[in-house]
């Protein structure tokens, strides 16, 4: 067999063109809710890259670059008829990154491109993934507990609700910091969270915001996002699931299930065809919640951290 030759990307975009083109085939064999693209060279990184050929074809390239201080591979960073020479690719790369931390994008469902990933130390630790909006069932003003029964009711949040929201991504923050997620960031004040949604409500086309209520409290919330299209991700006519949260006193009562069926209810009748959302795998209750509710995994963000 010939042996691998690795080369700049920029000397043969359109061969690794041709190795993305045939991956989202695949992907889109699997999963529909994908963007329809004829072309593929307008999505190929312009980072740093490289290309394996065998025999004068190329069988994989790999391109990424560095972000912050981690090297990250997006949705567009590889592709591979002959997986097993992206190790080699990553070897290459990674020694012109000298990076510590390494993240790479690959499709949830082509097991034989995450495979080399895994035996190259990687695991997974976030998953970007998608569903149809529907009418769902009913999103329910009364909800049954073991406490009694509770009104509740679900309406589009105003300026007034800011302590409330900043609770919960407070909420959130806390939990991706805390074991067994540890994001390592750094939890702002509540002040800091009260000045990242102040403007939320100024911004009515890009976002929009539901909160519930129960008993006369806000107890949890559900952020839609008019999420840009243009990468291999996001599929036309869809609305992102950006955040959602409850307080930890009603969870497991049926809050974020309502909140779920509203949003994707509201987003049916807005005309929106789909909803993605993202999560990080290793936060045990996103993790959990939202393949229950629909969604299916688009993508894989797989991370190393030497040593
Ligand atoms: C993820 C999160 C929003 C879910 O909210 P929640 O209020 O616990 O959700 P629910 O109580 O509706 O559902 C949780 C479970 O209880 C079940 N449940 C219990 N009682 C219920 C009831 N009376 N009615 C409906 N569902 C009930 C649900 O079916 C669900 O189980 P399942 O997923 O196995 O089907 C919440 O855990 C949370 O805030 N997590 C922290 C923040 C976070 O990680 N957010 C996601 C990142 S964007």
């Amino acid at each position: 067999m010939p042996s691998l030759e690795i080369h700049p990307l920029s000397d043969l975009r359109d061969e690794a063109a041709r190795l993305l083109g045939e991956r989202f085939a695949r992907q889109r064999a699997t999963e529909p809710l994908l963007p329809d693209i004829d072309e593929f060279a307008p999505y190929l990184p312009d980072e740093e890259g490289v290309v394996a050929t065998r025999g004068g074809a190329a069988v994989a390239y790999l391109a990424g670059t560095m972000r912050g201080d981690i090297a990250t591979v997006g949705f567009a960073g590889c592709a591979a008829s002959e997986p097993e020479a992206l190790r080699d690719l990553y070897a290459v790369l990674a020694e012109q990154w000298d990076a510590s931390r390494f993240s790479v994008a690959v499709p949830a469902s082509d097991e034989a491109l995450i495979d080399p990933w895994f035996r190259m130390a990687f695991g997974c630790q976030f998953m970007w993934a998608v569903r149809e909006t529907a009418r769902e069932t009913d999103a329910g003003v009364h909800l049954r507990t073991d406490a009694g029964v509770h009104l509740r009711r679900i309406r589009p949040s105003t300026p007034d609700d800011l302590e409330a929201v900043a609770e919960f991504d407070e909420i959130l923050s806390m939990l991706q910091v805390r074991s067994p997620s540890y994001s390592g960031m750094v939890v702002p004040t509540r002040d800091g969270f009260r000045g990242e949604w102040t403007d939320l409500w100024d911004e009515p086309e890009t976002y929009t915001l539901y909160v519930a209520e129960q008993d006369d409290r806000v107890v949890g919330h559900v952020l839609l996002y008019r999420r840009p299209e243009g990468d291999l991700r996001v599929p036309e006519n869809n609305i992102d699931l950006a955040q959602a949260a409850t307080l930890d006193d009603v969870r497991g009562s049926g809050v974020g299930v309502a909140l779920t069926h509203y949003a994707l209810r509201w987003a049916h009748d807005e005309g929106f065809r789909s909803m993605t959302a993202d999560w990080r795998s290793v936060n045990l209750l996103s993790s959990r919640f939202w393949p229950r509710r629909g969604f299916r995994p688009q993508y894989l963000r797989l991370y190393r951290a030497v040593p």
